[in-house]
């Protein structure tokens, strides 16, 4: 198939109380294995790179390799822009083809996210290309800026924020945040704080950034093979099951997708020492990376054979 915008996957998702992986990629084999994994599950999905992996990989590249696997496939994707930081990373997305852009604008004053992300909206509006944008801060380091608490969305101006902008996605931050060590204490989502602002948002799609589950398992599997992983922690899965019932929509999955690649390729070559064939190890860690994307879609998104 075409890739897609994202306002049916997203409608039916709200819908259907399910929600979507939106899962990073950075090269040709990471973006096989979540396409393969959501293919064999017959769930739609949505991949995404961010201002990095453009960097690293080229935009024309992943855009390409992108647009040939979903031909080849029957399931919905959608190729999105993760945190764009300026109107110029957007719009060098969406004339590359991508088919959602977020607009990260959440560390700018109120008045000056709504400017831009406006100015954003209407660009990729006017070439079909769908939008999110972000409120509140996520803990931890999101791309340039780090916070040392959460400062959780605020339902009201969440409000406000959705009716000025026209976005039609909005990241909400209610305890995740980015990377392999998100608590340090429990666990704590403020699954309240995502119930008021779906009561007065109800047909709003709600993406959750940092979603990340860092499950024990991954974890010891990962250090089995030397991976230096101490701490490590994520969004618990019975939590997460339960927003994604909820109105969120879009789940972001890159540190699990990250620490498993790692594992396949150590595994293979710690199992292998004498192997230099490149597609040895690679396959290894596309297995790896398919069995966390399989498990998130029949465990946590419930979005086995919603494509
Ligand atoms: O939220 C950000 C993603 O985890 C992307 O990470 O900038 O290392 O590609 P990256
Ligand atoms: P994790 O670090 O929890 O995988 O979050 C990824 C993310 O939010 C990408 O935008
Ligand atoms: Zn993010």
């Amino acid at each position: 198939m075409e890739l897609q915008n994202s306002n049916e996957i997203f409608k039916k998702a709200i819908d259907g109380k399910y929600a979507i992986g939106a899962f990073n990629f950075v090269n040709m084999e990471v973006l096989k294995a979540i396409i393969e994994a959501s293919n064999d599950n017959n769930s739609p999905v949505i991949v995404q790179c961010s201002t990095g992996a453009i960097k690293y990989a080229g935009v024309d590249t992943l855009v390409a390799m992108a647009k040939s696997m979903a031909k080849n496939v029957n399931i919905p994707i959608c190729l999105n822009l993760d945190h764009g930081k300026t109107f110029e990373d957007c719009k060098m997305a969406i004339d590359a083809g991508f088919t959602n852009v977020m607009i990260d604008a959440s560390s700018l004053p109120y008045e000056e996210n709504i400017a831009l992300t406006k100015r954003v909206v209407e660009y990729a509006h006017s070439k079909n290309v769908t939008v999110e944008a972000e409120l509140g801060v996520l803990a931890g380091v999101e791309e340039d800026i780090s916070a040392s608490h959460n400062i959780y969305t605020d339902p009201d101006q969440a409000y406000d924020f959705v009716k000025r902008t026209g976005i039609d996605s909005l990241a909400i931050a209610i305890g995740t945040s980015h990377g392999t060590h998100k608590f340090k204490g429990d666990a704590i989502l403020r699954l309240d704080i995502l119930a008021q602002i779906e009561e007065k948002l109800p047909t709003t799609p709600l993406v959750l950034h940092g979603a990340s589950t860092v499950t024990k398992k991954l974890v010891e599997n990962a250090e089995k093979q030397g991976v230096m992983l101490d701490g490590a922690n994520g969004v618990p899965e019975n939590m997460l099951s339960e927003a994604c019932s909820k109105h969120i929509c879009k789940v972001n999955v890159d540190s699990d997708l990250k620490i498993a690649y790692t594992t396949g390729i150590r595994k293979h070559l710690n199992e292998n020492a004498e192997n230099v064939d490149i597609r040895k190890y690679n396959t290894s860690a596309m297995e790896e990376v398919k069995k966390v994307v399989a498990h998130k879609i029949q465990n946590i998104f419930n979005s086995k054979n919603m494509a």
